[in-house]
This record gives structure tokens, C-alpha cells and sequence, in this order.
């Protein structure tokens, strides 16, 4: 008999990707390979997102190709989860009758039961409430030497403009000997990075006994013999305090940038997003991160035209991202999301005043970045080896601490090696480089404080 394969197609964030990646992990652990496209897999998933962009049009786009395949081998199995599942489960059945199983953000541990119950009619299934965390579940790496390790899931913020809270759920964190068994684990397959997810990983333990810190947290990972880089993201501007940022500026580990999402520049958009912080308090916590990690980069989110933002406002968001001189910015247009506050405020702006707003943003964090990326030149930096440039086959591409991308010329490097690099050019998103080291350069490790001073355990705002 040959053997069934399935094909994955990831929308949306990081969190998606880890999902995906256990999908693929309890698919191969029934049996199934990987298909080289989807047309000839024998089950087809869609990991779907619904936090900005018109996700639907876009699924049901990619439903109408499947349906096609489907028509032509009727065994096909197509599967449909993430977050547009978890809200929109009526409305699949309705609208793509064809779809064999659906299954929301709480219960990827379900697929196997699901796909098998779906032979004669299909299995669509959504709970309120996760009942196995998606990191107990066997996990199909696309990376050999890079893991996502969710560390919390759901938001109990209530931004406005965000959707995330009405799919994901409440937030529940995973204990933490959990999470540092799981990376001492990937280490001994081979993992030299992890990057830790949650949705807002600085209320990370805050439902557990014992209310573990996201800074204890960090600097239990810096203990891990042979892990060499921990990421995480997206940390809360609210929740980020000087515990989190002594720990990162003392563990060896934690890389040397931090994504800290501001969304707008304006007081007034601020409160109307409810992200419960001032501007002034927001820049505190830059200068902060800044004083204590001189070498960090900073990257953020910005939303563009929120209901009722005056060109007033848009200027105090230029001014912002001025002020912070981020490394880069992801940028987005508002768009009204179901289940938000923000979809029902007035105010809501024309397509062509929020593009043209975004244009300049953009214009203005481009040049910032490139200034950045200029002041690199020159510099020695050490970089983890993703694989071969997308833009010349000819060249490498590693990563900085600092979470740049540089292109530089070099052979016999395997995927996930260290090596040092001169900086020879800049551009706004990627640096080129010259190789000067091969290998892991010894450092010195950083001065890491016992866990008691990493303060006490109030978890109050
Ligand atoms: N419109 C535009 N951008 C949004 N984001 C979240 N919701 C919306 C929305 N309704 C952006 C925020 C968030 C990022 C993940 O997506 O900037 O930080
Ligand atoms: Fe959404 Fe705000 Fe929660 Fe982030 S913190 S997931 S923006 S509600």
C-alpha cells in the first residue's frame, strides 16, 4: 500500500507556524509524508488567520481550488483550522459543503479523531477551551536548528481593534519546568535557537502556582547547556518591566532585540485602542531596554488609520517613530475585524486617506532602518545560517543576534552553523557581508544573577 500524504497550507503569524508544525507532527506519527504540493496530497489543510487581512476571500479562493482537485479524486481529504475556523464554523459548512473536517485553535489534538470519524460525512468540531496544550502534541520541524516553543496561549487584554481574545481564548500559561524540559529536549536533537510564544509572553505564569516571572523564565533557559539564542515575541509594552529586561540583558541567551508593539503615537488613539499605556509611558520602557542593552534593536507594530484618527494623530505617531527610532516596523491599515469594539466606533476612514498616511509612515521608517543598517557597516557580526539567499542562489543568508538578515558569500556552511561576518553594505531590510570566521566564536558568558533578584513576584500592572 502507498503511503498517504498530507499537504499544510500556514496563514497568519508565528503561533500558526507552530501549529502547523504539530498538525504535520500527529499526521506523521499516524503515517502520513509530506506532499510535494498540494494537488497530490491526500489531505489538505488550511492553518487559517483572521487577525487583519481579508482572510476569507482568500480561504474560500484556495477551498474553490481544492474543490477542483477534489472533484477529480473524490478520497481527497481537505481540512480547514486556526483561528477562521474557531469563528467562522457555520459558515464553511454553508459556504464549502465540500470541506471534510473543521477544527478551531482549541483542539489540533482532535485532527487524527477528526480525519478518521470524516469518512462517510464530514466532522467539524470547536471548543471553547483548550484541553491539550498544542506543545504536548508530537511536532513535525520545518527547522533543524530552530524551534517555536509556545509558552502561553489566549489574551485576556482587550485591544480594541484585535480579534485574537474572541479566537484564542483566555490566556493559560504552560508551567515552566515544561517549557525547560521541552527546549532541553530540542537541544539534544540538535536546536540551537528557540523563539518563545504567546501573545503577550510578559503576562506569562501569572494563572500558575507559584506565579512564575517571564524573567525566571528567561533565565532558566540560560541554563540550558548547548542552547545558544532564545527569541520570544510579542512581549506588552503595559507588562515589559525592568525584571524582564535586567534578565535579558544578563542571560547569555536572550538575543539583543526585542519586538515591542506601540500600535499608535497619539495619546487620544492610545486609549481609544485600550492598550493601557501612555506614549510617555511607552518611551520610558524604550529608553529603559536601551540603557540597559545598548547593542538591542528594537522593531514594532504600527496600526494606520484606527476610527477616528486625526492627521493630528497620525503626526504623533511620525514623531514617535521618530523619537524610538525603531530597527524596522510592520506596518498595517486598520482593517475592521468582527467581534471587536473598534469595528462598531465612528470615525472609520477612506481607503485613500489611511495609503496615503501609511506612505509616509513607511517612507520615514525606511529611512530610519537604512540609517540603522548603515551604522553596521564595518562591524564584525555573528550570524546562525538560515540556507541560501532568496535573492542570489550564489550567496548565504545568516541571521544577527540583533534579528537582521545579512547575504554574504560562502561555501561548505551547513544550515544552523555559526560564523562572523564583516558588514560591507546596508539597505533598509538586509544587510551583505564578507565571511571573516567560521564556526562558533567562544564568549564569554554574561554575569547571571541568582533567581532571587530577579524581584518579587507582584504581577500587578
Ligand atoms: N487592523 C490592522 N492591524 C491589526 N493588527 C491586529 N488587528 C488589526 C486590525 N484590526 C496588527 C497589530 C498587531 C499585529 C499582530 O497585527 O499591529 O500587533
Ligand atoms: Fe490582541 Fe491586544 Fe491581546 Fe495583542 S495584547 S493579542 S493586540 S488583544
Amino acid at each position: 500500500m502507498t503511503q498517504k500524504t498530507y499537504f499544510i497550507t500556514t496563514y497568519g503569524c508565528q503561533m500558526n507556524e507552530h501549529d502547523s508544525e504539530r498538525m504535520a507532527g500527529m499526521l506523521e506519527a499516524d503515517g502520513y509524508a509530506k506532499a510535494a504540493a498540494a494537488d497530490e496530497a491526500d489531505v489538505v489543510l488550511f492553518n487559517t488567520c483572521c487577525i487583519r487581512e481579508k482572510a476569507d476571500t482568500r480561504l474560500y479562493g484556495n477551498l474553490g481550488h481544492a474543490k477542483a482537485i477534489k472533484d477529480k479524486r473524490p478520497d481527497m481529504r481537505i481540512v480547514v483550522g486556526g483561528c477562521l475556523a474557531q469563528k467562522d464554523k457555520s459558515i464553511i459548512q454553508q459556504r464549502a459543503p465540500y470541506v471534510d473536517v473543521v477544527l478551531g485553535t482549541h483542539n489540533l489534538a482532535s485532527l487524527p479523531r477528526l480525519l478518521s470519524e470524516s469518512t462517510d460525512e464530514p466532522a467539524f468540531e470547536i471548543l471553547e477551551q483548550t484541553e491539550v496544550f498544542p506543545s504536548a502534541l508530537p511536532a513535525r520541524r520545518k527547522s533543524p536548528w530552530h524551534a517555536w516553543v509556545s509558552i502561553s496561549i489566549g489574551c485576556n487584554n482587550s485591544c480594541t481593534f484585535c480579534i485574537v481574545p474572541a479566537v484564542r481564548g483566555k490566556e493559560v500559561s504552560r508551567r515552566l519546568g515544561d517549557i525547560v524540559s521541552e527546549v532541553e529536549s530540542l537541544v539534544s536533537e540538535g536546536v540551537v535557537e528557540v523563539t518563545l510564544l504567546g501573545q503577550n509572553v510578559n503576562s506569562y505564569g501569572r494563572d500558575l502556582d507559584g506565579k512564575p516571572l517571564f524573567a525566571q523564565l528567561l533565565r532558566a533557559l540560560d541554563t540550558v547547556d548547548g542552547l545558544e539564542r532564545v527569541r520570544f515575541t510579542s512581549p506588552h509594552p503595559k507588562d515589559f518591566r525592568a525584571d524582564s529586561v535586567a534578565a535579558m540583558a544578563e542571560s547569555r541567551v536572550v538575543c539583543e532585540h526585542i519586538h515591542l508593539p506601540v500600535q499608535a503615537g497619539s495619546d487620544r488613539v492610545l486609549k481609544r485602542m485600550k492598550r493601557a499605556y501612555s506614549r510617555e509611558r511607552y518611551m520610558e520602557k524604550v529608553r529603559m531596554i536601551r540603557d540597559a542593552i545598548p547593542t538591542v534593536a528594537i522593531t514594532t507594530d504600527i496600526i494606520v488609520g484606527f476610527p477616528g484618527e486625526t492627521e493630528e494623530d497620525f503626526q504623533q505617531t511620525l514623531s514617535l517613530v521618530e523619537e524610538a527610532r525603531y530597527d524596522g516596523a510592520y506596518t498595517f491599515q486598520y482593517s475592521p475585524r468582527p467581534m471587536t469594539e473598534a469595528a462598531g466606533m465612528t470615525g472609520h476612514l477612506p481607503k485613500d486617506v489611511v495609503q496615503e498616511r501609511y506612505d509616509r509612515l513607511t517612507a520615514m521608517q525606511e529611512r530610519i532602518s537604512l540609517e540603522h543598517n548603515l551604522a553596521a557597516v564595518g562591524r564584525a557580526e555573528e550570524l546562525i545560517v538560515e540556507g541560501l539567499s532568496k535573492k542570489d542562489p550564489e550567496k548565504l543568508t545568516g541571521r544577527t543576534r540583533t534579528n537582521k538578515l545579512v547575504h554574504f558569500r560562502g561555501s561548505g556552511l551547513s544550515e544552523g552553523s555559526f560564523c562572523k561576518v564583516r558588514i560591507d553594505r546596508a539597505s533598509p531590510h538586509h544587510l551583505e557581508g564578507s565571511l571573516v570566521e567560521r564556526g562558533r566564536p567562544a564568549t564569554a558568558r554574561k554575569l547571571t544573577l541568582p533567581l532571587a533578584s530577579t524581584g518579587s513576584a507582584c504581577t500587578s500592572c
